[in-house]
């Protein structure tokens, strides 16, 4: 009854939202519709989204992250232009046709510096989409990037309940910036990408209910999701991992409250469990997120202990995921991958 009123209603009362995480009850029907509805919006059809880690240099401080500016045991690394084009190179050779630039906060590249990479990745691969995933900035900054050519952006909200936020970060940064961000970047006209870790430090079953609420108000076409986990170097060094399951569930849920969403299985899904992406496909997911930095820069993109894929080649994961993805029944496309709303 309850999986058949989300699904026609994709919404339910908080308390039953907090029943279907809490319990394996409704587990085998939830991972049925949510599939069900992936095929009506989506097939079996995959978007690829080639990642590009091109700095690890981050002026924030986040507690939970492996590369934030406190961790003194991490190998900076920036890539050059010229590295960055290569890997979109090597992409589009392999069928990408949407890279995403993820960084830290990365003082050293400017706006100006950013707006520059951007227009000549636009210029050279006009059929692809170009998404931007480094961090906080003000609307000015994000109209230029849209202007010279960005057309969708992550920024995981990472909690919408500004108490456990402020569990999570540091006093400099708060909720209602990150939320003002997600609202600007919607504003400007972007494809835009939220989402959260799934039992980070603190977090209640009331926090991950707010966490839908509070997408049901931005209506995201994205929405990232995986299992914190612990980095060994981090404040959160003894925090237990999220778990499978719980991630699993939620995905099932969105699928079901977002119907036409994008919805990535993870790397860090991928790290908790070795079939955790095959997992999160058959739950409701329609997009991996290959990575496609140099593999001389992987292991210092650490965000989490044990991260996999980096001692893999790019060709190597891209071949790697098209086996995972038939695995378990859905295809690979090459495709620009947008939102079907
Ligand atoms: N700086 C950009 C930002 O803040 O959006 C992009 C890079 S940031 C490292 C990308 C995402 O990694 C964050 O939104 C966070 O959810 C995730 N992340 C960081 N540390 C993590 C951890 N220990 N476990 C799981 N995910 C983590
Ligand atoms: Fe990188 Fe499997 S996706 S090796």
């Amino acid at each position: 009854m309850l999986i058949e009123t989300l699904r026609k209603n994709h919404d339910l009362t908080d308390e039953e939202f907090c029943t279907l995480l809490e319990t394996d009850r409704y587990d085998e029907e939830l991972k049925a519709a949510a599939d069900a509805v992936r095929r009506e919006y989506y097939g079996t059809d995959v978007y690829l989204r080639g990642l590009i880690e091109f700095t690890n240099y981050c002026k924030n401080d986040c507690l939970y992250c492996g590369i934030r500016r406190s961790n003194q045991n991490v190998e900076r690394y920036r890539l050059t232009e010229g590295e960055i084009f290569a890997c979109c190179e090597e992409g589009y050779a392999l069928g990408y046709r949407t890279f995403v630039l993820q960084g830290g906060e990365d003082p050293y590249f400017t706006d100006e510096r950013i707006c520059a990479i951007v227009s000549e990745i636009h210029t050279r691969y006009p059929d692809c989409a170009i998404t931007l995933s480094i961090g906080e900035k003000s609307r000015e900054s994000y109209q230029a990037y849209f202007d010279a050519g960005a057309a969708r952006y992550l920024l995981r909200h990472e909690t919408a309940d500004p108490a456990h936020y402020a569990m999570l970060h540091p006093t400099e940064m708060s909720c209602e910036n990150r939320k003002r961000c997600l609202y600007d970047l919607k504003a400007i006209g972007y494809q835009v990408g939220a989402g959260l870790m799934v039992g980070s430090p603190y977090q209640t079953t009331q926090n991950l209910v707010t966490d839908i609420r509070f997408m049901q108000e931005l209506k995201p076409d994205m929405i990232g999701i995986g299992p914190f986990l612990s980095h060994k170097d981090t404040p959160f060094r003894d925090k237990p991992n999220g778990k499978l399951q719980l991630v699993l569930r939620l995905l099932g849920i969105l699928r079901l409250v977002f119907p036409y969403v994008l919805l990535p299985s993870t790397t860090a899904l991928g790290t908790v469990h070795p079939l955790g992406r095959e997992f999160g496909l058959q739950w409701g997911a329609n997009v991996v997120m290959p990575n496609l930095s140099p593999t001389a820069v992987r292991e210092n993109y650490m965000l989490y202990d044990n991260k996999i894929c980096t001692g893999d080649e790019s060709a190597q994961c891209r071949g790697c995921l098209e086996r995972r993805v038939s695995s378990v029944g859905y295809q690979i496309v090459t495709d620009r991958g947008d939102v079907k709303k």
